[in-house]
């Protein structure tokens, strides 16, 4: 498969500085261009020739109509590009990211970071690494010592935004050092799992922003759960992770919901 992520990369790169056909889905900030559709169609293809008998959950086909149901069956999850509104605007955080789950339990991921080559891994059991180094979450416990990450989500209607800076707000006013967005689920979690935040919450990412890193972040000692508090459903669009288990309640009890709806009930 190494060639093959070396030519996903480079069309992504190539693409990224270049005039792009862009349409829009969900929302007017839910976008999605003719590049999201190429490297979906080639990693499918592939992926397909090798494990024919293999299901697949992917964004772009999702967006076409397919159903979005995580069976027992051999899964592959994916996101062809995600930060598609970073590589709109040639911003350059963006990366492919690929999950694999059997029996409805998550086995690995692979995470790309097309524009800084770093290759994200997780494997059920084996550890979670970045080009072979082994990752490891923050153990920060307090909220008032702690970088949180989060995402906009696709939605702008004034309650959704509402809500978003109310979260942002709650967060800041526990004293927390920060919160981040830098435009890509994905690799906002990827940075969670290295350890150079302490949380990440979310509503509004789908089962493919967060398959594989799942995987990373359980691999690098973290916690992935739902915003309730309870355990994660990869299918709910909404996510709490963090370094410790602490730290994640913390978060969970912190911010309010909004809800995006089920992946599955779409
Ligand atoms: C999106 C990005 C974005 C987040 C959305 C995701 P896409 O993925 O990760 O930062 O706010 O919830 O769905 O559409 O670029 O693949």
């Amino acid at each position: 498969m190494m060639w093959r992520r070396a030519a996903i990369s480079e069309i992504i790169k190539k693409a990224l500085t270049e005039e792009k056909r862009v349409s829009t889905k969900t929302s007017a900030a839910d976008l999605v261009t003719e590049t999201d559709h190429l490297v979906e169609d080639l990693i499918i293809s592939e992926l397909r020739k090798k494990f024919p008998s293999h299901r697949f959950i992917a964004e772009e086909s999702t967006a076409a109509g397919e159903k979005c149901v995580l069976t027992d069956s051999p899964t592959w999850i994916i996101d062809p590009i995600d930060g598609t509104c970073n590589f709109v605007h040639r911003f350059p955080t963006v990366a492919v990211s690929i999950g694999f789950a059997v029996n409805r339990e998550l086995e690995f991921g692979v995470i790309y970071h097309c524009t800084e080559e770093r290759l994200y891994t997780g494997r059920r059991g084996q550890g979670a690494f970045c080009n072979q180094q082994r990752l490891r979450v923050s153990r920060e416990t307090d909220l008032s010592k702690a970088l949180v990450l989060t995402e906009i989500g696709p939605k702008r209607d004034p309650d959704t935004l509402k809500l978003f800076f109310s979260n942002m707000e709650r967060l800041l006013h526990a004293k927390a050092h920060g919160v981040r967005v830098i435009g890509s689920s994905t690799l906002a979690l990827c940075l969670l799992a290295s350890g150079a935040a302490d949380a990440y919450y979310q509503f509004g990412l789908h089962c493919w922003d967060l398959a594989a890193a799942t995987v990373i972040i359980r691999e690098a000692g973290g916690i992935v759960i739902d915003t309730s508090g309870g355990p994660l459903d990869l299918m709910s669009c909404r996510v709490v992770a963090a370094g410790t288990r602490e730290m994640a309640m913390l978060i969970a009890q912190a911010i309010q919901t909004i809800n995006y709806g089920r992946d599955d009930e779409k």
